[in-house]
């Protein structure tokens, strides 16, 4: 076969908004930039409406509303109705902390389809130390049922990291109990700050293995109930994940001041100028903008990628993880059995795993403002 990089992009199917970078919330494993875009840089709700029927004109489907947290906007309703009036199916995503029932039904009204609610553990005492925030618990368990009670699908999401390994089949009965129709079971991938808390986050490969088991197990048990999607950690895989769908492939990222990017960690990556949804329309960006380009397709890959029978299912894995792992986004995702560097990144992770996991830097607004 030929590599080849398509001419002319299919549509994205879907768009990541970052809303917001502010969160009550202090998750150790944030896949946010360390660096954090200040709340007076942030869109306005005209432009992320302009931007939502921008992305339904150039053929997506759907729009994830994230951040940091995006209810901390209090003109949420009004974003979700922009989506909403534009066509697209509209998810948020959301740690369901800051929300009365007066603007959760603003936001139900408005036109939200679907709420995704993230866990940090599966107790109250693991849930709120992961969190850093002591009564996220009970607020958690009030918002699920205001979006059972709403009749709208809820996904449960539990980020897995060395915290709340043990905790994966309390997980599961979370979720059921909880009238969840999905668990996402997500392994912490290290960008952001959960690279920076790496060592303390960790997994053994050992019990990585038997939750996946578990996971397993009750996908059969729980067949037409529950549906559990897992991500598995990356340094203990054989193959990457294709990140994002491939790099301009199948999404877009906008950051809460407007920057269109191919992925939520490409801003790590030097050399790439990405444009903004402010100066540009978001076709002209997924059609034109070289950083869009830059990984597109396969043209770029190097070997072992380039001959490589999977190259156009994985797409060569993380620019970004390659990057900080490897120290060039052009090389293989060591998350690659390939990987010249895999077994190093590897006997990192088992090092790590027996690491210290006290000393954790909670990810904080204050402590990080992008000047
Ligand atoms: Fe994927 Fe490249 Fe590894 Fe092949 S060599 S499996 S394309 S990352
Ligand atoms: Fe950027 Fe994977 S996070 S390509």
């Amino acid at each position: 076969m030929t590599a080849h990089a398509p001419p002319s992009p299919a549509p994205p199917i879907g768009v990541l908004v970052e809303l917001t970078h502010r969160c009550p919330l202090g998750c150790p494993y944030c896949s946010n930039p360390v660096s954090l875009e200040r709340p007076a840089a942030e869109l306005g709700t005209q432009t992320w409406t302009r931007i939502f029927t921008e992305a339904a004109a150039l053929g997506a489907l759907h729009v994830h509303l994230s951040g940091g947290e995006p209810t901390a906007r209090r003109d949420i309703a009004e974003i979700v109705r922009g989506a909403a009036q534009a066509g697209l199916y509209t998810n948020l995503i959301t740690s369901g902390v800051g929300l009365s029932e007066k603007r959760w039904s603003a936001i139900v009204e408005a036109g939200l389809d679907h709420a995704q609610l993230s866990f940090q553990g599966a107790d109250k005492a693991t849930n709120d130390r992961l969190a850093h925030y002591d009564s996220a618990w009970e607020r958690k368990r009030a918002f699920a049922a205001m979006v059972t009670n709403a009749g709208l699908p809820l996904t449960i999401n539990a980020v897995i990291s060395r915290g709340n390994l043990h905790q994966v089949g309390a997980f599961i009965d979370l979720a059921v109990e909880l009238g969840a129709r999905r668990l996402e079971v997500a392994h912490t991938q290290y960008y952001g700050w959960a690279l920076a808390n790496r060592a303390a986050l960790m997994p053994p490969r050992k019990e990585v293995e038997e939750s996946i088991a578990l996971v397993e197990g009750a996908r059969t048990r729980l067949k037409g109930r529950l549906v559990i999607d897992m991500v598995i950690p990356d340094y203990y895989a054989r193959y990457p994940k294709p990140c994002a769908g491939g790099w301009g492939r199948m999404a877009i990222n906008v950051s809460p001041s407007g920057k269109a990017l191919p992925c939520h960690a490409a801003e790590s990556i030097p050399g790439l100028e990405f444009w903004n949804v402010r100066e540009r329309s978001l076709a002209e960006i997924w059609r034109d903008n070289p950083a869009f380009q830059a990984f597109r397709g396969t043209d770029w890959m190097q070997e072992p990628c380039r001959s490589c029978e999977r190259r156009e299912i994985d797409w060569g894995g993380c620019r970004c993880q390659a990057l900080a792992l490897v120290g060039a986004a052009a090389a293989t995702d060591p998350a690659c059995h390939k990987s010249p560097h895999h077994a190093r990144i590897a006997a990192t992770a088992a090092a790590e795993a027996e690491a210290d996991a006290s000393a954790i830097r909670w990810r904080s607004y204050k402590d990080k403002v992008e000047a």
